[in-house]
């Protein structure tokens, strides 16, 4: 994705440009809407562009699509849980074409396998997609569509994010990838469709966005201007709003804020990267039956131990307008939620039903340490191995009732 200047020179290629202390960047190629009832204006939006449609298969059999019928539907999709690359590939045998528009309503698994959809189609493949080596490397072999992304969660952001992560079936390895391309240049927070979300998966979701901006906030040379504009806004709201509607389920300004913080934070980390902990906590994700955001509370409180000197002065201003005194507070509260919520136990009992432990702790130190931007510039701190099986030790430690660590 080339920048185009005023003389129509093409000077910076997005895909290849990282912020530093020198130069930065925002690139946030999303409008967005939001209002109690506004999925209903989506047809006007598309208009008669052909669509394809990407719904959670539950979020479809709860939510009133009365509307949907005004739309130029070229096919409809379900998705269910995970989405696995095996079926991303059977999806395409049977629709290989990208249409003009897509519309995806659902959460970060719906988002990203609309993505994988699309990208398999426009790129031919989606393996390693503009990561590492590759960056700048994708060229699309044909038009993506135009992306209309309605999240049901208060989570993922991956409706406003350009990476995208998809499983192999038979042995859950990540398959991941990033584009520009991929974000959707239309984002609808409805807070209609967020209302019912039961208390653990709000509270697993918000955390996930309450996660991004941190990550975004403490990387060391990519983290701007911007970015950091976003992150110290954003941790506060976060927490005030899920309060709020841990009170009142019925707050609809509440959800929305929650909704739109969720996408502002998938944009944020677009443009910066997450660290340890979700690299960790993605390994884990691979090796128990637990949500990405009780996986992210694992390593939460180790990671900010290992870097509380270098990082808290920054991350206490971000929690005070939520009342709280500082971050270590703020990581408290959400303990007790969690833990008031049964979620502390559903871990707990996940972490003990790991057979090979020492195969876990190995495949989430490699996943670590191969995340060579974070380890050797984004950390706070310098990141060598003994710190990684520190993370990890320290993070098991809390929630393994005879751990031995070694
Ligand atoms: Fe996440």
């Amino acid at each position: 994705m080339m920048f185009q200047s005023e003389n129509g020179r093409s000077d910076i290629d997005l895909n290849k440009f990282y912020s530093d202390e020198n130069s930065g960047r925002l690139h946030m190629p999303t409008t967005f809407f939001w209002g109690s009832g506004f999925i209903r204006n989506i047809p006007n939006l598309v208009n008669s562009r052909s669509v394809e449609v990407f719904i959670d298969g539950i979020v479809a059999e709860q939510m009133d699509l009365s509307w949907i019928d005004e739309l130029n539907i070229s096919n409809l999709h379900r998705t269910y849980g995970t989405p696995w690359v095996e079926d991303v590939e059977e999806y395409i045998e049977e629709n290989p074409q990208n249409p003009e528009c897509a519309l995806v309503i659902g959460g970060g698994s719906t988002a990203d396998f609309a993505k994988g959809v699309i990208a398999r189609r426009a790129y031919g493949e989606i393996s390693e997609l503009g990561v590492g080596k590759r960056s700048g490397a994708q060229v699309a072999k044909s038009a993506l569509p135009e992306i209309v992304g309605v999240p049901t969660t208060i989570g993922s952001g991956a409706e406003s994010s350009r990476y995208f992560v998809l499983y192999e079936k038979a042995t859950k390895a990540k398959v991941h990838g990033k584009s520009w391309a991929l974000v959707a240049s239309t984002v609808v927070v409805d807070p209609d469709l967020l209302r019912n979300l039961p208390p653990q998966v709000a509270i697993s979701s918000a955390f996930d966005s309450f996660v991004h901006y941190w990550e975004s906030l403490i990387c060391k040379h990519e983290s701007t201007f911007a970015t950091r504009m976003f992150s110290k806004h954003g941790i506060a709201e976060v927490i005030i709003n899920l309060k709020r509607v841990l009170q009142d389920s019925s707050d609809l300004e509440a959800w929305t804020n929650l909704g739109l913080n969720a996408s502002l934070a998938g944009t944020a980390i677009s443009n910066t990267r997450t660290g340890n902990i979700h690299e960790a906590a993605g390994a884990l994700l691979e090796r128990v039956n637990l949500s990405h955001g009780e996986t992210l509370m694992v390593f939460a409180q180790s990671a900010y131990d290992q870097y509380m000197t270098e990082t808290s002065t920054l991350l206490d201003n971000t929690v005070q307008q939520s009342g709280l005194v500082d971050f270590q507070s703020a990581l408290n509260w959400w303990n007790e939620l969690f833990e008031k919520y049964g979620m502390i136990n559903k871990i707990s009992r996940e972490l003990n039903l790991i057979l090979d432990l020492d195969e876990a702790r190995q495949h989430i130190f490699k996943r670590v340490s191969n995340d060579k931007v974070w380890v050797n510039k984004e950390s706070p701190i310098g990141y060598g191995d003994a710190l990684i099986r520190d993370l990890i030790d320290e993070g098991f430690s809390k929630f393994l009732t005879d751990l031995v660590v070694s």
